[in-house]
């Protein structure tokens, strides 16, 4: 293949469109931004090389693309910029050189500030009221996103003290533990993963239904202005204090220095405290801090010549792409897996990475045998990011898409860039619905976990989740490793499992969109599973917390035959098929109208507080607010204990939880 400079261009030019669409208009970016910026980065520099080649409608002429066709489009009242970004500290030097000379001599003073790793929005507040907020779209007109803002908890519907009019631009992002816990819950039911907290923010800020927005804790921190009336503050810093002071989310750490050579200094701090926020941060952002002096530095079509990222290397490393494995998850997705020669990467050794579906291999060229770049932001699952091309082994081998399932050969379906297995039967899917059904939090079967589980269906001792029932001492005998003790438990542990409540047994069953604390909902509403499986839609919505679309999922699932087996099975192995007396709320209950949030690591799995909570009449909700009424944190609680403190909310520990629950109802 050829590669004249008019070619690499096209096609470089293709690629920065393609992801400018998918970060701007769909807010579901492929790569990070840090892959982004370095081909953002080779089109300005072909550009530059090349002037003649360069397109006159370049996205490095303008800020990106157009907004979403479903929420109504509003003009920014000013246009909302980005930043020119940079990675080196030369280059930072070269930014804080040209501000000097084209302020004519007169010293300048910088903020330095975190660069938060979430969306851009812009809010107007009239008469100290939230009236609008907005996305920023292609910088001149954004989606109206008012109602889905209003939802974020730290965000005030109305400020005393505000100027009559005043628009404020921040970031909005999800906190490190809620994406962790998204994730979470995303896996247990089978659902695609967010690849890191800013896609899950995206993602969510992109929904149109403002009360699913509300059940994810989305955070916002502000720290600009739009077009504001009635303002007499001078400087950037000056800003931070009186955000703060009005009662607003904004930056607790900021620097403001009064000669170049310190800025270097404060973007070093700042890479040490950042690793501290609740938000992630992928660099500092520099802004000249006089208000005068930014006007007479102006901008350019992109962005300020008044501020500049600096964007901290993310955590990556170079290494052998060895082989390539397929995990089937428990709805039949599969995901291509990169089997590496283990490297060190953020503090631990990494020898797997996603390759999260087929089309990014394609489009990143992925071979085995290839030196792959690995890389791990924060919490994030490690992924592979780009290929060294100039390094390809000649022996290296192109990735064979399956044309059925890796485990069990079944039809596949594309499903947007997924591919799902659809059989009914595939043991790949049956290994991870058993292993779900017994996971503490559900059928809490003692002794079956992931390999276990593996173990049972490779032997051909359980092809259907029912005949974990019909095991016996003799067929357990015949697995690698299995002595009669460790048989005897596990037997006994499938044995008690017949009597777990209903909540945990709809839980187990593992049906789309529907987690443990839904679960315990509708075990205490329908009363039976029987109800349950003959509610309709116009039934389900009745329930809290149950929209059409999860309404849909329940009735499909009991109407499939394949459920009905199941369920005809597990009833005929004598499991309990109705809500037990702890389950049904306790009318007065210790917990009778309580909102618990639960945060850090605890010694029984969550789902058991969740239970026993509401068991008592209290609820369960996912982010701390002021309605909160107990917090109840295990070791390493993060932002949310923290959270909890400054809005002054009761705190427990697991032993004051027990002493709580004890003397109240003497358990
Ligand atoms: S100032 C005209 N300050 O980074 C200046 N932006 O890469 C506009 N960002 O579009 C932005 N933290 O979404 C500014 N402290 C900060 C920021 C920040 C994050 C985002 C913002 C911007 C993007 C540019």
């Amino acid at each position: 293949m050829s590669n004249s400079p008019a070619q690499r261009y096209a096609r470089l030019l293709q690629e920065v469109r393609r992801h400018d669409h998918l970060y701007y208009v769909q807010a579901q970016p492929e790569i990070s931004d840090a892959a982004y910026d370095r081909l953002y980065r080779e089109l300005v520099d072909l550009e530059t090389a090349h002037p003649k080649l360069a397109d006159e409608n370049s996205p490095t002429r303008k800020v990106g693309g157009t907004p979403l066709d479903s929420f109504r489009t509003v003009a920014h009242a000013l246009r909302m910029q980005s930043l020119s970004n940079t990675y080196s500290e030369q280059e930072l030097t070269e930014f804080l050189d040209r501000v000097e000379k084209n302020l004519h001599g007169q010293a300048a003073e910088f903020a330095i500030e975190p660069k938060v790793d979430g969306l851009a929005v812009s809010i107007r507040y009239e008469n100290g009221l939230l009236t609008l907020g907005l996305t920023r779209g292609d910088g001149e007109k954004g989606d109206d996103i008012t109602e889905n803002l209003k939802t974020i908890r730290n965000l005030p519907l109305s400020v005393p003290d505000l100027p009559p009019r005043i628009e404020f631009r921040g970031e909005v992002y999800l906190p490190e533990p809620a994406f962790a816990a998204l994730n979470q819950t995303r896996a247990k039911k089978g659902e695609p993963l967010f690849a890191n907290p800013r896609n899950a923010a995206a993602g969510t800020l992109k929904l149109l239904d403002s009360r699913e927005v509300a059940k994810r804790p989305l955070a916002i921190v502000l720290y600009g202005l739009g077009e504001s009336v009635g303002l007499s503050l001078k400087t950037q810093s000056e800003l931070h204090q009186q955000i703060l002071s009005w009662g607003l989310p904004g930056h607790s750490w900021f620097r403001h220095v009064h000669k170049p050579a310190d800025v270097l200094t404060a973007v070093r701090e700042l890479d040490q405290a950042r690793t501290k926020f609740s938000f992630a941060t992928d660099g500092a952002v520099i802004k000249v801090n006089r208000f005068d002096q930014q006007k007479v530095l102006g901008q350019t079509d992109k962005a300020p010549r008044w501020a500049i990222a600096y964007k901290y290397a993310p955590d990556q490393s170079e290494t052998r792409l060895l082989s390539v494995t397929f995990q089937v998850g428990r709805t039949g997705v599969i995901t291509p897996v990169a089997e590496l020669d283990p490297v060190l990467l953020s503090g631990s050794t990494v020898s797997r990475a996603t390759l999260h579906n087929f089309e990014e291999i394609a489009r990143k060229d992925i071979r085995v045998g290839d030196l792959v770049r690995v890389e791990k932001a924060g919490e994030v699952i490690p992924a592979v990011i780009s290929v060294n091309l100039d390094k390809r082994p000649p022996q290296s081998k192109p990735i064979c898409v399956p044309r059925q399932c890796p485990v069990c050969e079944g039809p596949l379906v594309k499903e947007d860039v997924f591919l799902r297995c659809t059989s009914r039967d595939c043991i790949g899917q049956l290994k991870r619905r058993l292993q779900h059904f017994a996971h503490r939090g559900a059928m809490d079967i003692e002794g079956l976990g992931e390999v276990m589980a593996a173990q049972l269906v490779d032997a051909g001792l359980i092809l259907h989740l029912d005949q974990i029932y019909d095991l016996t001492q003799e067929k357990l005998s015949a697995l690698d490793r299995m002595g009669d003790k460790s048989a005897a438990n596990l037997l006994a542990g499938i044995d008690a499992s017949r009597r777990r409540t209903l909540g945990r047994l709809i839980f187990a069953l593992g049906i789309p969109q529907v987690g443990a604390v839904l679960s315990e909902t509708l075990a205490r509403h329908f009363g039976s599973l029987s109800a349950l499986t003959k509610a309709k839609v116009a039934d389900l919505t009745q329930v809290k917390d149950v929209g059409e679309k999860v309404a849909e999922e329940i009735v499909a699932f009991f109407q499939e035959s394949a459920s009905r087996r199941l369920l005809d099975a597990l009833k005929k192995a004598g499991l309990n098929f109705e809500a037990l007396p702890e389950e049904l709320a306790v009318r007065g209950g210790v917990f009778s109208g309580k909102k618990f949030v639960i945060t850090g690591t605890l010694t029984q799995p969550r789902e058991d507080f969740i239970r026993r909570i509401q068991s008592q009449g209290g609820s369960v909700a996912g982010s701390v607010s002021a309605k909160t009424d107990f917090v109840l944190a295990g070791e390493e609680a993060g932002s949310k204990l923290e959270k909890a403190r400054s809005l002054g909310v009761r705190v427990i520990s697991e032993k004051e939880f027990e002493k709580l629950v004890g003397q109240k109802t003497g358990e």
